[in-house]
Order: C-alpha cells, then sequence, then structure tokens
C-alpha cells in the first residue's frame, strides 16, 4: 500500500512502515501540517498488525531541521502549550511511539537539528550516516527543546554533556554522537540503505511478543525506580511462557534448528 501525504509520504510493505519526511526545500522542517500527518502514519503503523517494523526517515539526504521556527515569530506560551499537547513530540508523537508494540528505527543523514533530533531520540533504534549533524540549537533562538531534549539526553548521555550540548547548542558529528550513546551505529552514506535493511531483516526475524515486551521492559527502566521496574520486567518475563512462540523457542534451540515464529 502507498498512501501520499502532502509533507510526508508513507508506505507499507512485507512488514515495513516506512514514514518520509518529506518537505526537502525546508529541510523537512516539522511544520504543523507535517506534524499532524506524522500522528496519523504513526498511528495507523502502530494499530495495523500486519507492520512488524516502523522505519523513519527524511527526503533529500537530511532528516529534519526541527521545529518550524517561522511559526514562533507570533506564539504566545499558550499557543506554545496548546500546540506541543496537541502536536508536539514529547507529549504526543513519542508517546505513539513509545506505546506501540514494534521497533521504531529512525535513520538519519544530513541535518537532524531541534526538533529532528528529539524526533530522531524518541525512536527506539537510530542509525545515522557519517554526514549526520545533530545538534540541538534551540538556545540560540532564545529558546530551550521543548519536545523532550532536555530529558531524552541528559538520560543518555549525563548531567554535565546534556547541559553542555543544551546550553551551548553546537552542532556535533554522528561520530561524537554515536560516542555519547545518542545514536546506535554510524555507517558511510553509501553503506546507510544496507545497514537498516540488515537491521530492519534482524527485527523481522525476532518473535514480534517478545520484541515487543523487550520494548517495554526497556521503556519501563526510564519510567519507573529499580524496584518497580525490575517488577515490570519479571511480569513480562513471565508472561511469555504463555506465548507459543516462547515454548518454539526452547524446542528449536533443543532441536538445533531455527525456530519458526508464530507470533503468538
Ligand atoms: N524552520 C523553518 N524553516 C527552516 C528551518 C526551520 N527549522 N530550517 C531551515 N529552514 C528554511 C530556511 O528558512 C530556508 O528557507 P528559505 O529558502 O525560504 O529562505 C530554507 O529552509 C533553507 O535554509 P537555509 O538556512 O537557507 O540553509 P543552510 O544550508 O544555510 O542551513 C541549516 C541549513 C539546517 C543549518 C539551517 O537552516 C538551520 O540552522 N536551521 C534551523 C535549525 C534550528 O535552529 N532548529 C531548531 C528549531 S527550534
Amino acid at each position: 500500500m502507498n498512501t501520499s501525504f502532502n509533507k510526508l509520504v508513507y508506505t507499507k510493505e512485507n512488514g515495513i512502515a516506512a514514514i518520509v519526511l518529506n518537505n526537502p526545500s525546508k529541510y523537512n522542517a516539522l511544520e504543523l501540517d507535517m506534524r499532524k500527518e506524522l500522528k496519523t502514519a504513526l498511528e495507523d503503523a502502530a494499530k495495523d498488525p500486519a507492520v512488524r517494523v516502523v522505519v523513519l526517515k527524511g527526503a533529500g539526504g537530511n532528516f529534519s531541521a526541527g521545529a518550524d521556527i517561522r511559526a514562533f515569530l507570533e506564539w504566545t506560551p499558550e499557543d506554545a502549550l496548546r500546540t506541543w499537547n496537541e502536536l508536539g513530540t514529547s507529549m504526543v508523537l513519542s508517546a505513539i511511539i513509545r506505546n506501540m508494540r514494534k521497533p521504531v528505527v529512525a535513520v538519519v543523514e544530513g541535518y537532524c537539528l531541534g526538533g529532528g533530533f528529539e524526533l530522531a531520540l524518541s525512536c527506539d533504534l537510530v542509525v545515522a550516516a557519517e554526514d549526520a549533524v545533530f545538534g540541538l540549537p534551540e538556545v540560540n533562538l532564545g529558546l530551550i527543546p521543548g519536545g523532550g531534549g532536555t530529558q531524552r539526553v541528559s538520560r543518555i548521555v549525563g548531567e554535565k554533556k546534556a547541559k553542555q550540548l543544551v546550553m551551548l547548542g553546537e552542532r556535533f558529528s554522528a561520530a561524537a554522537a554515536e560516542k555519547m550513546g545518542l545514536v546506535n551505529m554510524v555507517v558511510p552514506k553509501e553503506k546507510l540503505d544496507e545497514t537498516v535493511k540488515n537491521l530492519v531483516d534482524n527485527l523481522l526475524s525476532k518473535p514480534p511478543v517478545a520484541l515487543a515486551a523487550a520494548k517495554e521492559a526497556v521503556n519501563a527502566a526510564l519510567e519507573t525506580g529499580l524496584s518497580a521496574g525490575l517488577r515490570t520486567e519479571l511480569n513480562l518475563f513471565a508472561s511469555l511462557f504463555a506465548t507459543e512462540d516462547q515454548k518454539e523457542g526452547a524446542r528449536a534451540f533443543l532441536e538445533k534448528r531455527k525456530p519458526v515464529w508464530k507470533g503468538r
């Protein structure tokens, strides 16, 4: 199935939903129309049982230069709150990504700034090309990140580095992002498609219910204290013993063959 929106391209094929931010002349800046379409596409991918993996990228060699700065000219605090509550990354888009029971992979090349970076950080895994340029430049606009940047980056890189990134607003390379743990892997641009395909194929080869539980358990680690997180992990672990795939996984191991997953 191919569904074209105005500001993004959404396709579903062979268990993979691909969402491409598509406004290259503005470096895929996250305009409100694009955010609405992104919300619709993410919701569709989340609820479609045929979709097993979601891939999010940008058209024209860049991921996204972030929120639409033009719109900010006239905003009041009330506008900011209302709009970000309805269409913001931290309150809405990342919640759909976090709660969907399948992996979401961000594929980053070129500029990945501000809200674009926050969107990539909301995904489960991030693959970057060597040319990717990251940054949270909001302070240079008299702002701070408002799509989860301060909270996510602090959890990944720790206080000192987070303050450096958020207070100085400087751009940094894909290599630096990888060193700080902000992306999973960095590959030469010409290897990006092949790397993403291998990663997606790898994810598609996993038992879907266990994959969803793995995502939920790690998400819980970011939301709760250790005791509550350990309880969540144990409950998820135990729940998997009710699945056919768990029995198949154990049986296939003992019979020295590849498991055949049923997704239940
Ligand atoms: N919001 C709205 N428009 C944006 C944009 C954004 N975040 N980022 C880029 N654009 C627009 C520019 O206004 C310009 O529009 P125009 O052709 O109508 O003049 C067009 O995209 C090209 O951008 P330009 O700055 O001329 O290109 P460049 O190659 O010199 O620089 C960037 C590219 C990405 C480094 C630069 O555009 C930039 O810094 N963007 C803003 C990044 C940012 O601060 N994001 C956080 C937002 S809170």
